[in-house]
């Protein structure tokens, strides 16, 4: 076996074995893995060309029933500053997001009963009664069937759950209070329903190793989510995992580049986590494959409340402020930002013309499903 030939194999077929990818892990040298970006580069620009598409973050609330080994905002971290948002502030934050640009909300949050369906389905038709033509995104962990299709109903577009780990072992490992088999339920649930779904995990957490990487690989394979998210694991102070090593940069965009190859029209978000870790981790993520970028929307009170990891960017900027920022830095790193909704290309035809069709039945349409037409 040789790394070269399994990365060719992977870039002309999109598919690898299990053992492939395990020795293309444990066997990437500097050379093969420039080779690797080189690559990943080449498919997410014959994909999207150079264009990198943009979401609003607004981070609604920390308040959470989880208690995630990793997370800085686990129920059991009594340290923790907890707030909501109303629903007149999180109105306020799409007014400001719509005014920069941004044509799709990321509604994120910790697991709040709080924020029941009803009050889940107000905010959604709220949001799109003002701007009809922006797509919603929801953030907010593990919910019924019914929960999900009440708010897809509601207006809601696509659907952020990340699996954190393919493996069942170091899942458990890490959530004491939520089922492995529920998460991934709850995925096939999200697209059944017909939400775009995004999936994801972290690199670099305690006791992952590359054949648990390969399982991330292989699983995201077969569900076939239209997202991935993926960024580097980082401590958080007030955890149980505080004192332990976080993920590295290197590995991340490695990751990245691999998912690119093998899920080529996937929308694959260079995360705030990275540039966390690095300067640039942000560009390097984009130059592997990467192809969104979320910036923060909250108000920049409640910034550093929001505090999953130690570290975090960010924490004290004006939305304007990030949204300049990311303009200069995606343009600097030689791409293009495109202010769109941004939906993404594993939809099949059908799906489209569905969402097509609902754009231009809003008023006021000036956007169509951004210019995926003129690409494919
Ligand atoms: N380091 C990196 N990412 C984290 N997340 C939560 N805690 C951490 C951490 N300590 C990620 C999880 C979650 C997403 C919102 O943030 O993957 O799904
Ligand atoms: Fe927030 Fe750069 S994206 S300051």
């Amino acid at each position: 076996m040789q790394v070269r030939n399994i990365i060719d194999k992977l870039y002309n077929t999109t598919n690898a074995s299990r053992e492939e990818l395990l020795f293309l892990l444990d066997n990437l040298s500097e050379e093969n893995k420039e080779y690797l970006i080189e690559k990943s580069h080449e498919v997410a620009l014959k994909n999207y060309g150079n264009n990198i598409y943009i979401r609003g973050l607004i981070e609604f609330t920390n308040h959470c029933i989880r208690d995630c080994r990793y997370c800085g905002i686990r129920k059991s971290n009594d340290k923790a500053d907890r707030y909501r948002l109303t629903v007149e502030e999180i109105l306020e934050c799409a007014d400001i997001g719509d005014r920069l640009g941004y044509k799709t909300y990321v509604l994120q949050g910790g697991e709040d009963p709080y924020f029941t369906d009803e009050k889940m389905v107000e905010i959604i038709k709220k949001i799109k009664e003002k701007y009809p033509n922006n797509a919603i995104t929801l953030s907010l962990g593990e919910r019924s069937y019914k929960s999900y299709e009440l708010m897809f109903n509601a207006g809601a577009d696509r659907y952020l759950l990340r699996h954190e780990t393919a493996s069942r072992r170091l899942y458990e490992s890490l959530h004491p209070n939520s089922k492995f088999e529920n998460r991934i339920q709850c995925l096939r649930n999200l697209k059944e329903i017909g939400y775009q779904i995004g999936a994801g995990f972290m690199v670099g957490l305690p006791n992952q190793n590359n054949s648990d990487l390969v399982e991330d690989l292989i699983f995201l394979k077969e569900l076939n989510p239209h997202m991935c998210g993926i960024g580097p694991f980082i401590p958080h102070k007030d955890t149980p995992l505080a004192n332990e090593e976080g993920g590295t940069l290197e590995k991340t965009t490695t990751m990245l580049a691999l998912i690119r190859l093998m899920l080529p029209k996937i929308l694959l978000p260079a995360t705030t986590a990275l540039g966390s870790i690095d300067p640039l981790g942000r560009e390097k993520g984009l130059k592997a494959g990467g192809n969104v970028v979320m910036p923060n929307l909250s108000p920049t009170s409640v910034r550093e409340k929001y505090s999953l990891y130690d570290g975090k960017i960010c924490t004290g900027d004006e939305a304007a402020e990030c949204r300049a920022c990311i303009e200069r830095r995606i343009n600097n790193a030689g791409f293009n930002l495109e202010i769109t909704r941004g939906d993404s290309l594993v939809l099949s035809d059908k799906e489209r013309e569905k969402i097509n069709n609902k754009l231009i039945n809003n008023k006021n349409n000036e956007i169509r499903l951004d210019n995926i037409f003129l690409i494919n």
